[in-house]
């Protein structure tokens, strides 16, 4: 079995001390790092432009994975991530109901012609058949385990259901999307989604509120 991916959100982080959370990150051997960028109207709460992430680009290796849970308001909808893109980021999650029909569209063709990883995000409640008719072209699916907007929430178990029907699909149809899971991931929750399945695991309060990162790391990818 393929080991699970860790993606520590800097949701969570000490934003007084960047680089030391840069380097925790890179002494536990951290390939990728989750970004969440909220808008305080598709989620109550706000968070990051993306400065604060080309900082962490130009003074890092790691893969980026964007966490959109916005509503985009520019006129035209690429417009709202220019800026994002040019931190080079190896994949980017928009929720999918923040969209509609025609912005997904126009997501998956701004993915694509940026050689970014498309990736749709779906809150605890959405039922997982609005992803149907993007499952061929998906190259990531995120399953949201809290509510979006906050770190530190508790895990919803129900969500695993989806895990397993995504697992089982990829597998029938040979489909190319990774399974991520995201919110209230800890060593307990870690091994229920990975027992369902998911292939890769976003951690913040775990993480970042621990003294010993690498540990916590190791123990969200071992039984
Ligand atoms: C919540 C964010 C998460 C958050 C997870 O909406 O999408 O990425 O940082 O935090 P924990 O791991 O503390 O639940
Ligand atoms: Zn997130």
């Amino acid at each position: 079995m393929k080991e699970i991916i860790i993606a520590p959100s800097f949701l969570s982080a000490n934003f007084a001390d960047l680089k030391k959370e840069i380097a925790r990150c890179e002494l536990a051997k951290i390939e990728w790092i989750h970004y969440d960028v909220m808008d305080y109207d598709f989620v109550p709460n706000l968070t990051f432009g993306s400065k604060i992430l080309k900082d962490i680009v130009n003074s890092s290796k790691f893969k980026i994975d964007i966490h959109f849970m916005i509503k985009v308001k520019t006129k035209k909808f690429e417009d709202f991530f220019v800026e994002y893109i040019k931190c080079n980021p190896t994949m980017m999650t928009m929720h999918i109901e923040s969209m509609t029909r025609e912005e997904t569209q126009k997501f998956y063709d701004l993915c694509k012609s940026n050689k970014i990883m498309f990736s749709l995000a779906v809150s605890p409640k959405t039922d997982i058949h609005v992803l149907d008719e993007w499952l061929e072209k998906l190259d990531n699916i995120l399953i949201m385990s809290v509510e979006p907007g906050f770190g530190g929430q508790t895990f919803i178990p129900e969500v695993l259901k989806k895990v397993e029907y995504l697992a089982s699909l990829k597998k029938t149809n040979q489909l190319n999307y990774i399974i991520e899971i995201d919110g209230g991931i800890n060593e307990h929750t870690s091994k229920k989604a990975a027992n369902a399945g998911v292939e890769m695991m976003v951690a913040g309060s775990y993480l970042f509120e621990s003294e010993n990162f690498t540990e916590k790391v190791e123990a969200l990818k071992h039984d």
